[in-house]
């Protein structure tokens, strides 16, 4: 899959991480920076990877930051995005299945490496299920007048 990544610097060492482990598996990345972790604004990668998915650059994203939340807020302020933010497998599981997240929002600093990292797997391997779920997600967009 060709997938965007990008972080702030709260978020830079997992989405490090988070590269390595794509590439380790076939993935094609892309990665939006940033590139240390000199203090940044995250609103600026979270914008270069939900525009990446929203015009199908990448068939999904993955945000890190300290702890998601502002990645996840911003993402989600493209019409086409529906990014969740995983702090346990779970969520990642339920966010692929019933919402067909195509962004993936961690937080390096509320969430271990080993375990962001299955999050990540789950994300990755989990595909949605479609039926009602599709007309909610559908509804989204209903809703907030962003159909396309
Ligand atoms: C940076 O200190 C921190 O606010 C940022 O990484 C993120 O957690 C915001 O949501």
């Amino acid at each position: 899959m060709r997938i965007a990544i990008g972080s702030d610097h709260g978020g830079f060492n997992l989405k490090t991480a988070v590269g390595e482990r794509l590439a380790a598996l076939g993935h094609q990345v892309e990665d939006m920076g940033v590139f240390s972790t000199d203090s940044s604004d995250y609103p600026f990668q979270a914008a270069a990877v939900a525009q990446a998915v929203a015009q199908g650059r990448a068939e999904r994203g993955v945000l890190v930051c300290g702890s998601g939340i502002g990645m996840c807020m911003t993402a989600n302020r493209f019409p086409g995005v529906r990014a969740a933010l995983a702090p346990t497998i779970e969520h990642a599981r339920l966010g692929r299945a019933h919402n067909n997240a195509n962004v993936l929002c961690l937080g390096e600093r509320l969430t271990p490496a080993d375990q962001a990292l299955a999050i990540l797997d789950v994300f990755l391997a989990t595909d949605f299920d479609g039926g009602r779920h599709q007309r909610r997600i559908e509804e989204i967009d209903q809703v907030a007048g962003t159909e396309r």
